[in-house]
């Protein structure tokens, strides 16, 4: 074991084994929204939504308390502006950049979801998964 090539082949089927070993730990694509949130969310907006995970203290902007995204408006989930935020595609004005984009990580098969007068857009189904269970976590008071 002791030339270089088998060196090398041996580190590298460990890294291999390594790889492997941690894809057994993160399901890809996740299985539901709730999957998808607690492996990309919830370390800033916490497991509630309510903007308390471990990160919020270490963001100079702080998470947004998921839960009251329909009282914040008027009543509605505001489903559009959630998905934009979410794919990083239009976000507010007081957004800061804290927040990553997570677009590049939420492709894959797409549904087509009505978004407002009449017009049709194509919406990966994590990203739509995602923003459903944002919706279910919604206070009413
Ligand atoms: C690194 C921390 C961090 C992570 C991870 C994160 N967010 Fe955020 N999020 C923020 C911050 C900070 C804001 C406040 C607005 C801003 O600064 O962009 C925010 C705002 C939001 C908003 C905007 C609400 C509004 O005002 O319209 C939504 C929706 C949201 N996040 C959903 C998510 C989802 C879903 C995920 C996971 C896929 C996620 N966030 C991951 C930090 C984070």
């Amino acid at each position: 074991m002791n030339n270089p090539v088998s060196l090398r082949t041996a580190a590298l089927a460990m890294g291999v084994l390594a790889i492997l070993g941690a894809c057994t730990l993160i399901e890809w694509p996740p299985a539901s929204g709730r999957a998808v949130y607690n492996q990309n969310c919830v370390m800033c907006h916490g497991t509630g939504g309510q903007g308390d995970g471990p990160l919020a203290s270490e963001l100079f902007s702080p998470p947004t308390d998921l839960t009251r995204l329909s009282l914040n408006n008027g009543g509605e989930f505001p489903r559009v502006a959630v998905l934009s935020h979410i794919d990083g595609y239009v976000r507010g004005e007081n957004s800061s950049d804290a927040m990553p984009e997570f677009g590049p990580l939420l492709v894959g098969d797409n549904v087509l979801l009505e978004t407002g007068e009449g017009v049709v857009t194509p919406t990966p189904k994590l990203l739509l998964a995602v923003a459903n269970y944002l919706e279910s976590l919604q206070i009413t008071e």
